[in-house]
């Protein structure tokens, strides 16, 4: 493929191996994530988009770090991040769709549940996922066909076959006070079905969990590209299946996202499906 610099000048993209695309993420998540850890300990400014939806100086600094990282290796490759939105100077069929802290509010209040997350796209395909949880050093990563690893050791969603004996996430967005379509109606209704519920603060982390196995399965109602990007590949890499509320297959930029061992899934999206509320 083929872009234009703005003098006219062709540029000339290369197509990197998985290995080389993975290794760069890698280090680049682990530096962020070394980052995230330093502001934890030396302190770092909180700022409110609203009152309940908080971003610090640690996210921006993560950000910056995982997008000079990656584009000092790839010059020429697109970004999607949530803090500074899309970075398209080129055309590229890669696109690096980055969460640099996911776990905001867990990270305000000093609780270790948060991650970087740093999942790419080539031709508008997950391909490969890297997220990097700094509390507890633990590396999860995944390229499309090759399997899903905590800290290079294979990993699989687990064989629980009933909701009844499920250990179940989900999370709240941050307009929860705002819209009838909160969660709360299908979180009370799991609640009475599941053997267990938690809420962790960090949909990327809940995604590498349910790969592992430590989670049965994960729905929530209204996630971002950058919350599900690089955990979707990592689900689906350790056996795991994804979709919308409606079964179909998972679009990271379509807000809903059921992720399950594929066992219990269709008992999930028969919950998900009763009495939806309106928007
Ligand atoms: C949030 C977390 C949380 C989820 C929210 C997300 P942030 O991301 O992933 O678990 O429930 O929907 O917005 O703001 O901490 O990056
Ligand atoms: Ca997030
Ligand atoms: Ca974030």
């Amino acid at each position: 493929m083929q872009g234009m610099l703005q003098s006219g000048v062709p540029i000339l993209h290369d197509h990197p191996s998985h290995d080389i695309l993975l290794d760069t993420a890698i280090a680049a998540g682990k530096e962020a994530g070394a980052l995230l850890r330093t502001y934890a300990s030396s302190g770092f400014r909180i700022e409110y988009k609203n009152p309940i939806n908080l971003v610090t100086d640690a996210d921006r600094a993560a950000e910056q770090c995982v997008i000079d990282h990656i584009r000092a290796r790839f010059p020429t490759h697109r970004f999607l991040a949530e803090e500074r939105g899309r970075i398209e100077e080129v055309p590229s069929p890669y696109l690096w769709v980055i969460d640099p802290l996911d776990g905001t509010t867990n990270f305000a209040h000093s609780y270790p549940t948060y991650c970087v997350s740093i999942g790419l796209e080539y031709e508008g395909r997950c391909i490969l996922g890297v997220i990097v949880d700094p509390s507890r050093d633990e590396l999860f990563t995944a390229i499309e066909h090759r399997g899903a690893q905590l800290n290079g050791h294979p990993i699989h969603v687990s064989k629980t076959a009933t909701l009844n004996s499920s250990l179940l996430v989900t999370g709240f967005a941050y307009d929860i006070r705002d819209t009838p379509r909160n969660n709360l109606d299908h979180f009370a209704k799991f609640a009475m079905k599941a053997q267990g519920l938690r809420r962790t603060g960090s949909a990327a982390l809940d995604l590498c969990y349910v790969a592992a196995g430590r989670f049965d399965g994960f729905w929530e109602v209204q996630l971002n590209p950058w919350d599900m990007a690089a955990g979707s590949v990592i689900v689906k890499e350790a056996g795991g299946q994804l979709t919308d509320f409606s079964g179909k297959d998972l679009s990271i930029y379509g807000q809903e996202l059921v992720a399950s061992n594929g066992q219990i899934h269709e008992a999930m999206l028969q919950v998900l499906q009763q009495d939806a509320p309106r928007t």
